[in-house]
């Protein structure tokens, strides 16, 4: 099976790669969330393994098993908890791979019994900024070569390259999201952006994209360290 792909691309390298949503609770029962299902970042992980990376998956809720040959799969649920796994995780990393869809904000109080409905009253929540952990990443004097998502509905190439300095990453993959693409599909189309240049993979599927993805990853990698 590995042989068939990428020819040993990520060998004796490691890569951890986050996938799926948050979900930031508001009481026992009720959460925020969002639409991602996790399968690019389970099909980012599936191309790494046949690449031949190690590979440590971070998951956000999901039901996806984990692809064959994952070597280390941690389950968060939270924002919180993504962010301290994958940087534990990443720690001597090779690569950071963030395709997770992470709640950029959380209830500030995370009520301890089930809220009970005040007939006739709106209910506020104050929400309070989750840290950025691609951003986090960036900041430490030594880090992995660092790979962010960028999902939009409007101004894709503007957005995802400023998310691209302003995180100051490696290469981010940006999408459209919305009218039947991104995160609730089967198929998918990127275009990849780094410094100083750009890759449009065109709509496949999300394991053939994923494939496509970390063969150019690898690539930039490689030329990062030369
Ligand atoms: N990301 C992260 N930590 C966060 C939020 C996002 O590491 N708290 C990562 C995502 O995993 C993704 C990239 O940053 O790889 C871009 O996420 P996105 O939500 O598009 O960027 P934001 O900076 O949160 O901007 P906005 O939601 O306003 O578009
Ligand atoms: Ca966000």
């Amino acid at each position: 099976l590995a042989a068939s792909f990428g020819n040993g691309l990520l060998a004796g390298r490691h890569v951890v790669v986050s996938a799926g949503p948050t979900y930031e609770d508001i009481d026992p029962v009720r959460f925020i969330g969002n639409r991602s299902s996790g399968k690019m970042g389970f099909a980012v992980a599936e191309a790494c393994v046949l690449a031949g990376a190690r590979v440590t998956l971070v998951a956000g809720p999901v039901s996806l098993t984990s692809p064959a040959g994952v070597a280390r799969r941690i389950d968060v649920r939270s924002a919180a908890q993504m962010h301290a796994a994958v940087l534990e995780a990443s720690a001597g990393a090779d690569i950071y791979i963030a395709a997770a869809a992470v709640g950029d904000y959380r209830p500030e109080q995370v009520a301890p019994c089930k809220l009970k409905k005040q007939a006739g009253a709106d209910l506020v929540l104050t929400l309070a900024e989750n840290p950025d952990i691609l951003a986090s990443l960036s900041a430490l004097p030594e880090h992995p070569f660092l790979v962010g998502f960028a999902a939009e509905t409007h101004d894709v190439a503007t957005y995802a390259q400023d998310k691209l300095r302003r995180k100051k990453l490696d290469m981010i993959a940006a999408n459209q999201v919305g009218e039947g693409l991104g995160f609730e599909t089967a198929d998918n189309a990127l275009t990849l952006y780094w410094n100083g240049g750009s890759r449009e993979l065109p709509r496949a599927g999300k394991a053939e994209l994923a494939r496509e993805l970390v063969a150019c990853v690898a690539e930039r990698f490689r030329g990062a360290r030369a």
